[in-house]
């Protein structure tokens, strides 16, 4: 999108009487690596944009040809799409959603001595089996139209959800995992949506001995148990925070909640999870056993504990955001900055004694409008 007027970055350098005033001006470029250029994605197929041409998902390489197919109707994968694929934000130690993954890490490690596996670089094109089926998604169901989901041929698409990888997991022998990834929905964009955000799917599988030295039946023990894991969860990120259990509906969990909590004066719906559907277990090699699973938006979790005010936020590579997040730190509260490109133009000039802060701005604000950005005043020697 092309910004056309002025925006000003404006810091006054005052001296006394017959002061040299340096006025230092931010004028926005039409298209550089701003940090919300993830602004400009639209929802059609852009050709002229220069994308990446090949990636690599755990050893596997992806090319664009894999993914975004210019005359195939079947396939609804813009240019800017495809080059969020290899973006892997989540795997980076020092951005937010690398720093929530690690937290979330080290609560399960500490609290089930490392017994859950974690797989972060699963690809993220998966089959239509992969995505709906294997989980019990009914064909009628309205996440697989060409309206919500990303199909890359009509057996492939980018995956939904990371519960994408429940069954190959199953299958692979694996009873306690965690799986991060990139996730994809067509969705309208704003400072909440954005059709690419980030997943943690957990998957917790159960032997007969576990529940019936409880006295309980399968399910109501693994019901439990869920609640007290994501509870002492939602506890290590966010303290002692209010939270409550609200019952819902996924295809493949029965029964089934989303985990609230109360932030700012508001229930904030952080993840969902339920008891797995014993099809699901079947199928997979697990007839004997019961399960849990869960899965949580990393984008929303990042949101609220780093008050990142704008999902856009996470794609940006500009120093103003990413500088402001360490390794290992998850107290820390974003400081918001413009959002444009900084580009400093010194102004200097002679003054008299009538002149004011105010008619300076007012000259600015005249030219700029509501573009005009304070950064505050200093006074120069
Ligand atoms: N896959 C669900 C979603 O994307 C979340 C979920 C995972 C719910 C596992 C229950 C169990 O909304």
């Amino acid at each position: 999108m092309m910004i056309s007027s002025v925006h000003a970055t404006l810091s006054l350098f005052r001296q006394s009487n017959n002061s040299l005033r340096s006025l230092k001006f931010c004028l926005p470029f039409s298209s550089s690596a701003a940090s919300l250029s993830a602004n400009n994605l639209s929802r059609k197929k852009s050709r002229q944009q220069p994308v990446l041409s090949a990636l690599e998902y755990g050893g596997v390489k992806i090319t664009r040809q894999d993914v975004v197919k210019d005359d195939d109707p079947t396939n609804n994968v813009p240019d800017n799409i495809f080059s969020k694929l290899g973006m892997q934000l989540h795997r980076r130690d020092q951005h937010p959603l690398g720093i929530i993954k690690n937290a979330i890490y080290d609560y399960f490690d500490t609290n089930y001595s490392n017994k859950f596996n974690k797989f972060d670089d699963l690809s993220p094109i998966v089959s239509l089996k992969q995505n709906f089926d294997d989980v019990l998604v009914p064909e009628d169901h309205v996440s697989r139209s060409y309206n919500d989901t990303y199909y890359i041929d009509p057996q492939t698409v980018l995956r939904c959800h990371t519960s994408a990888h429940q069954a190959e997991l199953l299958r692979d022998g694996q009873t306690h995992f965690l799986v991060t990834g990139d996730v994809y929905r067509r969705d309208s964009i704003d400072s909440t949506h954005y059709p690419v955000f980030h997943q943690m799917e957990g998957f917790r599988v159960f032997v007969p001995d576990e529940w019936e030295a409880s006295g309980m039946d399968g399910t109501s023990f693994a019901a439990e148990d869920l609640k007290k894991c994501l509870g002492g969860l939602a506890r290590h990120l966010f303290g002692d925070v209010e939270m409550r259990w609200v019952d819902t509906y996924f295809p493949f969990t029965n029964p089934s909640f989303e985990l609230e909590i109360y932030f700012k004066e508001k229930w904030l719906e952080v993840l969902g999870c339920g008891v797995t559907e014993q099809e699901i277990l079947k199928r997979n090699g697990k007839s004997n056993n019961v399960a849990w699973a869960f899965g949580l938006g990393l984008e929303r979790l990042a949101m609220v504990l780093f008050d990142i005010p704008d999902i856009r936020l996470f794609w940006s590579d500009d120093e103003r955001f990413t500088s402001q997040f360490s390794k290992g730190q998850l107290g820390i509260k974003f400081k918001p900055f413009s959002k444009y490109p900084p580009c400093y133009k010194d102004i200097s000039f002679w003054i008299n004694e009538s002149f004011t802060e105010n008619n300076l701005c007012e000259v600015v604000r005249g030219v700029a409008g509501d573009l005009a950005e304070e950064d505050g005043t200093t006074t120069s020697p």
